[in-house]
C-alpha cells in the first residue's frame, strides 16, 4: 500500500537516502527542511511525489508553520519521521541558548509535530524518532546533543503510550554513519575507522533506512515503544588498555 511519508531533515544525509527509498516505493514524501536550496531542488526533481516544507523547527512559529502546511496537503499521514538534528557542543563550548536551541530542533520538534498531527495520523500510523548511540555513551562536550537523544528515547516510550491503539511509536539510535552515499558502498575512511566496528564497517544511510522501512511496515505492528540500536555493535564492546587491540593514549594535558 502506497504511504504518505513526513520526514524532517529530509533535505540531505539519512532523511533524504530516507526519502529517495520512499519515492521509490512509489510513496508521497513530505520533507521539512531548513536548507530551502537543498530542499527546493529536491522538490523540483520530484514534482509532484515531494512536496518541501521550508522551515526552521528550532522556533515555535517554524514548528507551527510545519504542521500547517502538512495539514494544508489535506493528506493523512501514515509515516512520520523525526530526523532533523544539530549538535552545539556542551559543557566546554556551549551557552545555554546553544542548549536550548539543541533541544528545540532535536527534542521539541518531535513533540510538537507530533501533538499538531495527531488528528491527521492515519489508522495504524508508524512515528520513528532518529536518536543517536549518544543517548547512551559519550565523548567530551557533547552535553546538548546527548541531552536531546536521551530525551528523544523517553519520548518515544512516553509517546507510544498516549498513542497506543492510534499509532506506534519507535525510535533508531545510529552509530557512526557515514552520509556521503545512500548504498553500502565503501566510503573513504581508513581501515580502522571500519575494522573498530565489531561489524568491520562504519554504517551507511542504507543501514538506516532498511530500519524504517520495517518500523514502518504493519506487518511489524507488535513492535512499539522500542529503541533499536543500529551502531555495528560499538555500544556492545568492552574495552580495556592493551586487551585486543585496544590501548590507552590520552592526549597531554596542556
Ligand atoms: N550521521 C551519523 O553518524 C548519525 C549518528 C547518530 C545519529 N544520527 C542522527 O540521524 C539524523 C540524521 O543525521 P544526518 O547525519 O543525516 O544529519 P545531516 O546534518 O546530514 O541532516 C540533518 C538535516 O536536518 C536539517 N535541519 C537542521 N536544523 C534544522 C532546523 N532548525 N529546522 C529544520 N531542519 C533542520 C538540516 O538542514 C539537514 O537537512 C539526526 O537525527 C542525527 O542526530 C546521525
Amino acid at each position: 500500500m502506497k504511504k504518505t511519508v513526513v520526514i524532517t531533515g529530509g533535505a540531505n544525509g539519512i532523511g533524504r537516502c530516507l526519502a529517495q527509498a520512499m519515492l521509490q516505493d512509489g510513496d508521497k514524501v513530505i520533507v521539512v527542511d531548513i536548507d530551502e536550496t537543498r530542499g527546493c531542488a529536491f522538490e523540483r526533481a520530484h514534482t509532484p511525489d515531494l512536496v518541501f516544507i521550508h522551515t526552521d523547527l528550532s522556533t515555535p512559529e517554524g514548528r507551527a508553520k510545519a504542521v500547517k502546511a502538512i495539514k494544508d496537503t489535506g493528506l493523512m499521514v501514515d509515516v512520520l519521521v523525526h530526523n532533523a538534528a544539530i549538535g552545539k557542543g556542551g559543557l566546554l563550548t556551549a551557552d545555554e541558548h546553544d542548549f536550548m536551541d539543541v533541544l528545540a530542533v532535536n527534542l521539541i520538534a518531535p513533540f510538537s509535530l507530533t501533538k499538531g498531527l495527531m488528528g491527521r495520523l492515519s489508522s495504524g500510523a508508524s512515528v520513528i524518532n532518529i536518536a543517536s548511540t549518544r543517548a547512551f555513551q559519550s565523548q567530551p562536550d557533547g552535553e546538548a546533543y546527548a541531552a536531546s537523544k536521551g530525551g528523544l528515547v523517553a519520548l518515544t516510550h512516553a509517546m507510544a503510550m498516549t498513542l497506543a491503539g492510534k499509532a506506534r511509536v519507535n525510535a533508531i539510535a545510529p552509530g557512526w554513519i557515514d552520509t556521503a552515499s545512500c548504498t553500502h558502498e565503501a566510503v573513504d575512511h581508513e581501515g580502522p575507522d571500519h575494522r573498530q566496528h565489531p561489524s568491520g564497517r562504519i554504517g551507511s544511510p542504507a543501514d538506516i533506512v532498511k530500519a524504517v522501512l520495517y518500523l514502518s511496515d504493519s506487518d511489524n505492528r507488535f513492535i512499539n515503544g522500542q529503541t533499536i540500536v543500529i551502531d555495528g555493535g560499538m555500544t556492545r564492546q568492552m574495552i580495556y588498555h592493551q586487551d585486543h587491540g585496544w590501548s590507552y593514549d590520552p592526549e597531554p594535558k596542556s
